[in-house]
């Protein structure tokens, strides 16, 4: 959840630093700072706040040095305060490091360390894991690191400085990512690709329990045991614009804008009016897809609704047994799996800590495992059987927008190919199918036009506190991501209900200062959710309505209707989360939220 960096090599440190950060912010900003190694000692700088402060905080000060390492926190352990800012040090000012995850066994080792004599300043494990080094080390870097590896328990991304050793930096990596990489001179690495690629795009990703040292221009890597291994050099296909705000206010804003380019490459070379290719990264043949008759799909948050979505595409278009959970529910359930079971994990970050231990334990049960990420050196990417990219580039704002469209993207793909190679559509639906599909891009591009129509929307209801989100089939996943969206960047309190639960309960919630915001495209289910709308407007509530263009009904039962163009029923989801999507953005800039960085989230939700 937090992000590291770490730089050796003739440029000035800070600033490689602070630009590195910067574009970590989204994993956690809460508090930021730096070490830097001048040659002979190294100071350390921290804050409370975010990479701003810190960078305000350098300012004044002559940080003279080439090597340096800097962290972004999102607080696990310990309250937002300066003393558990990282980066830590051990007693002596011998090591510096900064972590990026959670060690299990830190009140036992702290404890022990207690013991001997040795005092705490702060309330983290990574204090802990410092000093314990700090005791373990021998004079030999990679046999001290082993061992501390053999001592921890849990997940870390290390990056430690020596007072000693002026010439570079150590990593260590276990559950959390790390990324190395690669230029003439110099060395870095970081939590993820971003802050590397104003430098480079050949990187390295680190395996399970990997050691690396890392120095101008060269890279030693080390198993778990400390023996020598060699890993792939990835070259990365995205740019630095990237991951740049590209002249709009916010990167969700940004990304919002982007989802018709995002579908478009999900789907590129990989479908046709003949056919889905889901590409070299997917290993099955025609025997194992007739053989399924049970599929998984298993997700957190956002990801979890598009894998909501997929589940009434699956059942519309395959014959197989769908189910849908939460990872974290998941993991611990006394699921049956069998070969004839498909397991598919949807991770936009792929390093979500609950989705990981769910697929290792389908793992464990022999299940064969489909993961669908964005970020091809992740965690989920690297342990599953098969692999299917989203190709969304970075996705930096911490609202997920884009992700979800090229989620969508992804499992309709797979719910074709399944229906089409297994013979449960027949051809000529497939093909028709498959048309609908690569028309979507354009019809996303049309929706994202009318973003005016959505902000005159967010200006007339940003001003209340609650609101009740509803739909059903295709929409009411949409109605939950619509919801999720609001509460989390605008901090407006959202509930999303399947349009027909509204009277099993929350109806008591109804009254003229909570808004319902229906999703209600022209669908076969379209006349049931207008009469869950006469109800809420029965009990005086303003409806919002996510309408379909030429509903003239509609007109006589909402306060004010959001039109979307119509389309098929099942492809809705692609074009009705759009509105909701701009709703919450634009709700929350008129609320003067912190768009980009809500409160208390962070993108990469790697702790359970
Ligand atoms: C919401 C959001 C989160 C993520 C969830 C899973 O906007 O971003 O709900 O969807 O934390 O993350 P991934 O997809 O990385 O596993």
């Amino acid at each position: 959840m937090c992000g590291v960096v770490g730089y050796v090599g003739p440029r000035k440190v800070v600033g490689v630093i602070l630009e590195g950060l910067r574009r970590l912010e989204y994993r956690g900003y809460d508090s930021a700072g730096m070490a830097v190694h001048d040659g002979s000692s190294i100071r350390v700088e921290k804050v409370v706040g975010k990479v701003s402060d810190l960078a305000s905080r350098v300012e004044g000060i002559n940080l003279d040095g080439t090597l340096g390492v800097g962290h972004t926190r999102w607080a696990t352990h310990g309250g937002v305060t300066g003393e558990n800012a990282h980066p830590h040090r051990d007693q002596d000012g011998r090591f510096v490091l900064v972590h990026n995850g959670i060690v299990e066994n830190y009140l036992d080792i702290r404890d022990q360390l207690e013991s001997r004599g040795v005092s705490f300043y702060s309330q983290t494990d990574s204090e802990v894991v410092v000093k314990l080094l700090s005791q373990i080390y021998d004079g030999d870097m990679l046999r001290s690191l082993t061992e501390l590896g053999r001592r921890l328990e849990g997940s870390y991304a290390l990056v430690i400085l020596s007072k000693d050793d002026p010439g570079g930096f150590y990593c260590v990596r276990k559950g959390s990512p790390l990324v190395l990489g690669l230029t003439e001179g110099e060395g870095f690495c970081a939590s993820d690709v971003p802050p590397l690629l104003p430098y480079t795009k050949d990187v390295i990703y680190l395996e399970e329990g990997d050691i690396a040292e890392v120095r101008p221009g060269s890279v030693r890597i080390w198993d778990k045991d400390g023996r020598p291994v060699e890993r792939p050099v990835h070259r990365i296909d995205w740019d630095v614009s990237m991951a740049e705000k590209d002249g709009y206010p916010h990167y969700m804003a940004k990304e919002i804008h982007e989802q018709g380019t995002v579908l478009r490459s999900t789907l590129k070379g990989r479908l046709s009016e003949s056919g889905v290719d889901l590409g070299d990264d997917v290993h099955w043949d025609g025997d194992f897809l007739r053989s399924l008759r049970r599929i998984n799909l298993v997700a957190c948050g956002t990801s979890y609704y598009a894998c909501l979505v997929a589940e009434r595409v699956l059942e519309r278009w395959t014959s197989l047994d769908v189910k849908v959970d939460i990872a974290s529910e998941y993991r611990y359930r006394d699921v049956k799996i069998g070969a004839d079971t498909l397991a598919v994990f949807v991770s936009q970050s792929g390093e979500t800590a609950d989705t990981l231990a769910a697929q290792r334990k389908v793992r464990s049960l022999g299940g064969r495992c489909l993961g669908i990420t964005n970020v091809r050196g992740s965690t989920l990417a690297r342990e599953v059987h098969d692999l299917l990219l989203l190709k969304a580039g970075p996705e930096i704002g911490v609202a997920a927008t884009k992700t979800f469209m090229g989620q969508l993207g992804a499992l309709y793909l797979l719910a074709l190919k399944l229906g089409w190679e297994r013979g449960d559509l027949n051809p000529v639906e497939a093909s028709r199918l498959a048309y609908g599909l690569l028309k979507l891009p354009y019809e996303v591009e049309r929706v994202l036009e009318r973003d005016g129509d959505v902000k005159a929307a967010a200006e007339r209801f940003c001003g209340y506190d609650d609101f009740l989100f509803l739909g059903r089939g295709f929409s009411y996943p949409i109605a939950l991501e619509g919801a999720l969206k609001l509460k989390e960047i605008s901090y407006v309190h959202a509930e999303a209900y399947a349009a027909g639960e509204m009277k099993h309960g929350p109806i008591a919630l109804l009254e003229p200062n909570v808004p319902v915001m229906v999703v209600i495209p022209k669908d076969g289910l379209y006349e049931k959710t207008l009469s869950n709308v006469q109800e809420a407007r029965a009990r005086k509530s303003p409806i919002v309505a996510v309408a379909s263009d030429g509903d003239d009904l509609i007109d006589q039962m909402a306060d004010w209707v959001i039109r979307i163009p119509r389309c098929e029923e099942c492809f809705s989801p692609f074009i009705s989360v759009i509105p909701l999507q701009q709703f919450a953005y634009h709700v929350a800039q008129l609320r003067g939220c912190e768009i980009d960085q809500p409160r208390n989230l962070a993108k990469s939700v790697t702790v359970e």
